[in-house]
């Protein structure tokens, strides 16, 4: 997937979570209640699902005739019989009213609203009867399914999709110990997942319930004709009379198999068809409808159709609604009420990453916002990171070598190579290899940034450029040290110039862009080089760098010890000013010397500064509102460079080179020091 897609995906993910995610979680609560419906309903309403049960229960018409008795003024529009022996008849008017009847006694034991008491109310919530016209709050509800199926749950598992399958495993742990963020987008990405397919199995199974045109499709897509239309009553002789409930009941069960459920509605106009149906004995699931159409005069059975004989689109229909309501046994509703916890999870945790990075990419001077548009991972530990300006607007250039600040949060600042060619206008592409002792640079860019984030960064700056003379370009990297010069060996390449890389890694697995320098235009210009022993390493190094030919030079980047080998191997055959070097770290030994105190005079501003020993020069000038601007703080990143006038310094930084260091002329004020009491600055 490209990044550009990514991104539009990410934001339409994003915003359509925020704001349909109210709808959903409205739906999500008020179907949780409805999801234990069965087992919690006899408790919290035992009138409605409960009396004393009896060998031989009374007449049907005798409980009818009890419940119209009570609700004199309705008009009666259907019998619902109870599932099993114990369970009231429901004797419903068509003003809503529905009166509950002790089968045993005849007598009622509840009157009720169609959508009274607390699962009633939640069903009429769960599915929008609320509102006037039924149309609309189908609309409403499927509408919501819709966008979570495809927008949320369709759009979100293209986002999750790793990179290799190789970090199918890390995509797919949720890690407790984050902290942030970080933890956030675990979080919704981890449970995102598991609780993608329950998720997507409910709102599939929502959308036959709330559209026709679904059921009509479900229909054209089996081969399965359309529903007949309902049977109609013959022209009833003058004067006859519909029969009772109970006559019509007992003329359904002639031939239906003892059924457990059944719902008889009465036929709205003389010609109507009585419609009953029941779920019967030993049935699939409780959606499992047989139909029986009566004459409501005759009683004669228009048509039968048992739920086994009926086409395949009624029962995917009907199997799906049944799949909705968790009528397939606890282990369904437990995991439907998983999935659907799932929501608020999600919505929280989603909710709280986008306001953390917000909250995170606060512009300060100097400095400006991008967006990431693509994470890869490179390598086993190292991440790529692809940055575009912030609504198609374009980045400052850069050479090959150039690093830029990226702000990672208020306090800390990182360095990092541009490792994609400088001609490639309107994107960064940064590599980040996650530190075992990170100090929250390479963390939390692994685990808290995503596509679609900001981050401040600050333009592009090159203390490591390609030299624009030379005849030839050797490129020596180590591990993540390929990063500036993966950039270098494309420019290169772009200009036709001469130039070789060298890279070594552990093994493969370890080697960022392994794929990308492997294209077949490198071939004969890049080599890889894997598990190459200390000694090894010297003999190869000392074949490769044996000599220096007029022109050449020399880069190299990587781990400290490696850089030292070749530096070793090349001394006194390579001139210092072909050799050059970019550090990713502090020297540990370069640093470890006596901290002792001192004078820094500033030449310009004619002030003298006490320079203690247990702070930097930069802390000082900082202190006293002397306006040096420092980045990584370690003399590496160059950003603290200021010119010295008089005096020897101490120079502890892995920025300069031995002929700067030689000259004098430049100090990196946040961690070199003073040789003797005083030193003089221009500043
Ligand atoms: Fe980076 Fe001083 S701030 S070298």
């Amino acid at each position: 997937m490209t990044s550009t897609l990514r991104v539009r995906l990410l934001q339409i993910h994003r915003w359509t979570g925020l704001s349909v995610g109210l709808l959903l979680l409205f739906l999500a609560v008020t179907g949780l209640g409805l999801q234990f419906r069965h087992q919690l309903q006899p408790l919290a309403e035992p009138t409605t699902t409960r009396v004393a049960s009896c060998e031989r229960p009374t007449e049907l018409d005798d409980q009818i005739a009890a419940a119209r008795a009570a609700h004199a003024s309705g008009k009666l529009e259907s019998v619902i019989l109870g599932e099993e022996r114990g369970a009231p008849t429901q004797v419903r008017f068509s003003d809503d009213a529905t009166l509950f009847v002790d089968p045993c006694s005849a007598q009622v034991v509840q009157q009720q609203a169609r959508w009274g008491g607390l699962f009633g109310r939640l069903e009429q919530l769960h599915r929008f009867r609320f509102l006037e016209d039924n149309d609309v709050a189908n609309a409403i509800t499927g509408g919501t399914a819709i966008v979570m199926a495809v927008l949320l749950v369709g759009f979100g598992l293209a986002l999750w999709w790793p990179s290799s399958l190789r970090w199918l495993k890390t995509s797919a742990t949720l890690r407790p110990g984050l902290k942030g963020r970080a933890f956030d987008l675990n979080l919704h990405r981890t449970v995102g997942l598991y609780a993608s397919v329950l998720l997507l199995a409910v709102a599939i199974t929502s959308l036959p319930l709330a559209f026709k045109w679904v059921r009509q499709s479900i229909n054209v897509a089996v081969g399965s004709p359309p529903p007949p239309a309902k049977p109609k009553s013959a022209e009833p002789p003058p004067g006859a009379k519909p029969l009772t409930m109970g006559a019509l009941w007992e003329r359904a069960q002639a031939v239906l198999d003892h059924p457990t459920k059944a719902v008889i509605s009465l036929a709205k106009t003389k010609n109507d068809a009585v419609e009953i149906y029941a779920i019967e004995q030993g049935a699939s699931h409780a959606e499992a409808r047989s139909y029986v159409y009566l004459d409501a005069y005759s009683g004669k059975v228009l048509r039968f159709e048992p739920y086994a004989a009926s086409s395949l689109g009624n029962r995917i229909y009907r199997t799906s609604a049944a799949i909705h309501a968790g009528e397939f046994g606890v282990l369904l509703q437990l995991l439907q009420f998983f999935g659907t916890l799932a929501i608020p999870v999600m919505g929280y945790s989603g909710i709280s990453s986008f306001v953390r990075s917000r909250r995170s990419t606060r512009v300060e001077a100097g400095s400006f916002q991008v967006e990431v548009a693509s994470v890869r991972d490179e390598a086993i530990g190292i991440k790529s990171f692809e940055l575009t300006g912030l609504g198609g607007k374009g980045l400052p250039a850069f050479t090959p070598g150039a690093h830029i600040n990226v702000h990672v949060d208020h306090e800390t600042v990182r360095q990092y190579s541009l490792c994609n060619d400088p001609d490639r206008r309107g994107r960064y592409r940064i590599a980040v290899r996650r530190a075992p002792d990170s100090r929250g640079g390479s963390q939390a860019l692994h685990e808290r940034v995503q596509v679609g984030d900001r981050l401040v960064i600050e333009a592009p700056r090159n203390h490591f450029p390609l030299e624009r003379g030379a005849r030839h370009h050797v490129l020596v990297a180590a591990g993540i040290g390929v990063t500036p010069l993966i950039g270098m060996a494309q420019a290169l390449q772009r200009q036709g110039k001469s130039y070789e890389l060298h890279y070594f890694t552990r093994s493969i697995e370890h080697a960022a862009f392994h794929d990308e320098l492997s294209q077949p235009r490198f071939n004969g210009r890049v080599n890889f080089h894997y598990a190459v022993e200390p000694e090894r390493l010297r003999e190869l190094l000392r074949r490769v760098l044996a000599e220096r030919p007029e022109g050449h030079h020399l880069y190299l980047c990587g781990p400290r010890r490696f850089m030292e080998v070749v530096e070793e191997t090349v001394a006194g055959r390579w001139p210092a000013e072909s050799i050059h070097v970019e550090h990713f770290s502090a020297d540990p030994q370069a640093q470890a010397g006596p901290c002792v105190p001192f004078e820094v005079h500033l030449q310009r501003s004619q002030r003298t500064l006490d320079v203690p020993a247990n702070k930097s020069i930069a802390d000082v000038l900082c202190h006293h509102g002397i306006n040096v601007v420092t980045s990584c703080r370690q003399g590496v990143c160059g950003t603290c460079l200021t010119g010295v006038i008089a005096g020897n310094c101490d120079h502890r930084d892995a920025f300069l080179s031995d002929k700067e260091r030689k000259a004098g002329d430049k100090i990196m004020v946040c961690v070199s020091r003073a040789r003797g009491d005083q030193i003089v600055l221009d500043l």
